[in-house]
């Protein structure tokens, strides 16, 4: 009898209209090209870059609506058009009434900071990210790690790895006192756990504890779709819900949010941040016209406010995300044929090697991930990035590195960009590393900048 077919591929929800031209370049080359990089993947200049997973963020290929709306820019100095699409599909969709363009993240992140955070204060949240925490400490925050201990854990298998411990949050509170809290910081999925997801359960109890407690809960909504994918995926309760429906009730628990537009929009520059809190509102309205541009442009061009806006359209359609996060997990599936540890369960923008089994003769204090990055990158010009001691930079109080639990390399997707071929050339490549990896050496820091010392850090080899 025949077999019945099981159908269960999935395919991207488009076709390729344009196409951008790469080369691969010989070993010698990249030897050389790393060298010079200072053995930073930040360093490389990208045309030396064959497949490039280093990160998300800009990188991703806009749709045809995105493209035909740049065209539509109106660029006015001030109460562009574009501002007010913007603003109106913030509305919808994130459900807060007011609202403040920044060009990237980090930048809404530095106001958010100065804003909420009297120094002396501490900031608890979901695990660190680089330029989160950085801001939240040059406004004299001290920043408190309050994610389950199961996030620090590679090969730990928990669903929602990036939940929030509220006995350690209680602890803290207990500590310092509920009035020295400036915020708590959730990020949901979180990067630096691996992509990993909060779930709407645990995000309800922090709610009711910061209510009850009466402190601020503010969201990095960066990657948000993503972490309402799994929710859906996985929670009870939300299989019938749209990633829409769960986005806007996510949001409806926080005072304010912050989003790198660069993620989860599809663009190649923007950010926001959007609140329910007026006062919070008008401090942001006026400090962003010292750092970034006028109120109604926030440091952008009329047309980025367009692809934005209609970036936020795209971003909530089912098909896109589970085509995103199925591209990581095919990646990931190849990766476990060949026995290569990484960080489980699969997240949502990116592959996270564990450079600590990958490379365990390396000991950490000669930067295994950093290492490990390098070394993909010499074999195939596939570029991904450290996520470990380098990362993690030093403590502010001690000045000794922060040696994290997790010592990472990420490979991660812009979104549209590259197809299942090509990840099966980064597997490949990953592969026969990985067979080689006795011979590999560390590294030593030969030049360390202050601050997110990840970005221009150089290296050479032991
Ligand atoms: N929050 C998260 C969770 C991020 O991943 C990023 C950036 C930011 C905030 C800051 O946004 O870059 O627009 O200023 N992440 C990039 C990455 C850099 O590669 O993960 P930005």
């Amino acid at each position: 009898m025949a077999k019945k077919i099981i159908k269960k591929s999935w395919a991207e929800p488009f076709k390729i209209k344009v196409v951008e031209p790469i080369k691969l370049t010989t070993r010698e080359h990249r030897e050389k090209a790393a060298k010079e990089a200072g053995y930073n993947t930040f360093l490389l200049k990208s045309e030396d870059v064959y497949i490039d997973l280093l990160t998300d963020s800009g990188t991703n290929a806009m749709s045809d609506y995105q493209w035909a709306g740049m065209m539509l820019g109106d660029e006015a100095y001030a109460g562009s058009k574009n501002f007010y699409s913007l603003w109106n599909n913030v509305k919808k969709y994130y459900g807060m009434p007011y609202f403040v363009p920044t060009h990237q993240g980090r930048a809404a992140e530095h106001m958010i900071s100065k804003i909420l955070i009297k120094p002396g204060q501490y900031v608890a949240g979901n695990m660190y990210f680089t330029t989160t925490r950085l801001h939240q400490e040059l406004a004299g925050a001290t920043f408190v790690d309050v994610i389950i201990d199961e996030a620090h854990e590679a090969t730990n298998e928990h669903p929602f790895k990036g939940n929030i411990d509220l006995k350690k949050l209680d602890k803290l509170v207990q500590e310092v006192g509920a009035k020295k809290i400036a915020y708590i910081s959730m990020a949901g999925p979180v990067n630096m756990a691996g992509g990993q997801p909060f779930s709407m359960k645990n995000l309800q109890e922090v709610y009711d504890y910061c209510k009850t407690h009466k402190i601020k809960l503010w969201f990095d909504a960066t990657r948000a779709t993503e972490n309402a994918y799994f929710i859906k995926e996985k929670e009870k309760g939300y299989k019938d819900k749209t990633i829409a429906e769960i986005l806007k009730e996510m949001c409806s628990y926080f005072e304010g949010l912050w989003v790198s537009a660069k993620k989860d929009l599809m663009v190649n520059i923007g950010g926001f941040l959007t609140t329910r809190n007026k006062k919070v509102f008008e401090e942001a309205r006026n400090m962003v016209v010292v750092y970034e541009g006028l109120h109604t442009y926030g440091g952008l061009a009329g047309r980025d406010m367009e692809a934005m806006a209609r970036g936020i359209e795209e971003m909530v359609e089912y098909d896109n995300v589970r085509m995103r996060i199925k591209q990581v997990e095919y990646c990931g599936n190849e990766l476990a044929k060949f026995g290569i540890p990484f960080v489980k369960p699969i997240g949502g923008h990116a592959i996270f090697l564990d450079a600590k089994r990958f490379l365990n003769h390396i000991p950490q204090n000669q930067f295994p991930a950093q290492t490990l990055a390098t070394e993909i990158y010499v074999d195939s010009g596939v570029r991904g990035m450290e996520r470990g001691v380098v990362s993690a930079g030093r403590d502010p109080k001690t000045g000794d590195h922060r040696y994290p639990k997790l010592e990472l390399v990420r490979l991660t997707f812009p979104r549209r960009v590259y197809t299942q071929a090509h990840i099966d050339v980064a597997v490949e490549s990953i592969a026969s590393v990985y067979d080689e990896r006795k011979k590999i050496k560390g590294l030593n820091m030969i030049y360390e900048p202050k601050y997110l010392r990840f970005f221009q850090g150089r290296f050479e080899k032991k």
